[in-house]
């Protein structure tokens, strides 16, 4: 029997899984609680700002994926169940599980039936949470057996700009699961991926994502770190030690070179808050995470960094262009945008003439963020004509150049990729 897969949350994993598991040749339905959203992704119009994601939305909708309109049908139509709901950092740096309770208890009434289904956590969730909280919070409403019911969770790994990509060649998939039947079934969804299929404990299949995300998050603290050291020691240059360490054999060509990189510190939906949450949770488990402290504090301090030599540089009424506002480029997330909290940083000192461009997300950060005395203006050239220091805050390529065309502007590049005239 073919299997009918539902999605719970169609964000940046919920719609690309949705679309994946379409393009594999699942029926699948998805369903988000946000109407706008649904209507949005029914007309064929992308959320967000992915790349090619569109292109497969149109051919897929309303063929292998179908947009619900209703929680309990989406329920009640699948054989597998994916919650992509988000997790976002809640009291004292936990993951705050709220969407994913309110979720799990919206279908819990309906399936209750005859069809045996698996619910599988694709939000990350720090470890222990399926086994301690999902299980036996279903267990108060419900005493299933697993002819009935099975749990699983399914960490994902993908990058926001290149969601389909990662979704779709993965370098590994993991599933969490508690027994051989699930297992089974999660092979025969999983088989067309030709990839590495792992099947772990509940609690390993949780702790991988973490390990994934704190990795990197520490690497760019690292990164961040030296930079600071550097700019201590003075007349290093930065960007170019970096690119040389890449040199090195074991490095060469990697992509985790992406990592080893300073900036202005990681923001964006994921790094901070599961490096929070999995801090938390060792805490929890009577274990304090001193590398994890560090790792939140230096890049806590990051913007700090970068606004102190703004100010260095410019008098209140100096008019500063800031060159970036989303977490990363090719991405229009704002969310723990690390340019909100430079310009944050500046207005608190009195700095009021401030002008703002981004390629992506002018209307969606000035929307999350409401900050006063920031101009948007529709050009990075608008921006440097305007500006009398510029500060780059997003690496975006089209910014790449602009020192050379803009040479009489004071730069201050928080991530280190702009050319300078003359450097070899
Ligand atoms: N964004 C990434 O790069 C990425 C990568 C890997 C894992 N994750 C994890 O995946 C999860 C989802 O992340 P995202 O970036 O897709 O989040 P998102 O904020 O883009 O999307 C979450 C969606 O869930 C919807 N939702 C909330 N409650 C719901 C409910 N009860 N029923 C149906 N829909 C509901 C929201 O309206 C929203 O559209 C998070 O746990 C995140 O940490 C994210």
């Amino acid at each position: 029997m073919e299997l009918q897969i539902g999605i719970f949350g169609l964000g940046f994993v919920g719609l690309t899984t949705s679309l994946g598991f379409a393009e594999k040749g699942f029926r699948t339905r998805g369903f988000d609680i946000d109407l706008k959203r649904r209507e949005t992704i029914t007309n064929g119009y992308l959320p967000f700002l992915e790349p090619g994601l569109d292109t497969v939305l149109r051919h897929y909708l309303g063929r292998e994926f179908l947009i619900s309109q209703s929680a309990t049908e989406t329920a009640k139509e699948s054989d597998i169940i994916f919650f992509c709901v988000g997790t976002p950092c809640g009291k004292n740096g936990r993951a705050d599980l709220r969407y994913l309770f309110s979720a799990l208890d919206n279908i819990l009434p309906v399936i209750q039936d005859e069809k045996p289904r698996i619910l599988v956590i694709k939000s990350t969730v720090p470890p222990g949470t399926t086994q301690n909280e999902i299980i036996p919070h279903i267990r108060t409403k419900w005493d299933f057996d697993e002819t009935k019911l099975m749990i699983a969770n399914n960490p994902e790994f993908l990058r926001e700009g290149k969601c389909w990509e990662d979704f779709i060649n993965p370098d590994r998939i993991v599933c969490g699961v508690e027994n051989e039947k699930t297992t089974g079934i999660l092979q025969e969804l999983y088989n067309p991926f030709n990839a590495p299929l792992y099947f772990v404990s509940l609690n390993t299949g949780e702790f991988i994502k973490y390990l994934s995300n704190t990795l990197l998050a520490s690497l760019i603290s690292f990164s961040n770190e030296m930079s600071i050291i550097a700019d201590r020691v003075g007349n290093v240059d930065t960007g170019k030690a970096f690119r040389i360490l890449h040199e090195d054999k074991r490095l060469r060509g990697s992509g985790i070179n992406a990592y080893i990189y300073p900036g202005c510190g990681f923001g964006g939906y994921c790094l901070p808050k599961d490096t929070q949450a999995m801090a938390e949770n060792a805490r929890s488990a009577g274990f304090e995470p001193g590398i994890l402290r560090e790792v939140i504090k230096t890049n806590d301090g990051m913007p700090e960094f970068f606004a102190k030599k703004i100010k260095a540089t410019a008098q209140p009424d100096t008019p500063i262009g800031i060159l970036g506002l989303s977490f990363k480029p090719e991405s229009d997330d704002v969310r723990e945008s690390q340019a909100a909290k430079i310009i944050k940083l500046l207005l608190a000192d009195g700095y009021t003439n401030l002008y703002a461009y981004d390629p992506s997300s002018n209307a969606s950060f000035d929307e999350m963020y409401r900050l006063p005395h920031v101009r948007y203006l529709s050009s990075a050239k608008a921006v440097c004509g305007a500006g009398t220091v510029l500060v780059v805050v997003t690496a975006w390529e089209e910014f790449k150049n602009l020192q050379l065309t803009f040479p009489s502007k004071t730069w201050i590049d928080c991530r280190y990729f702009i050319v300078k005239k003359g450097a070899a």
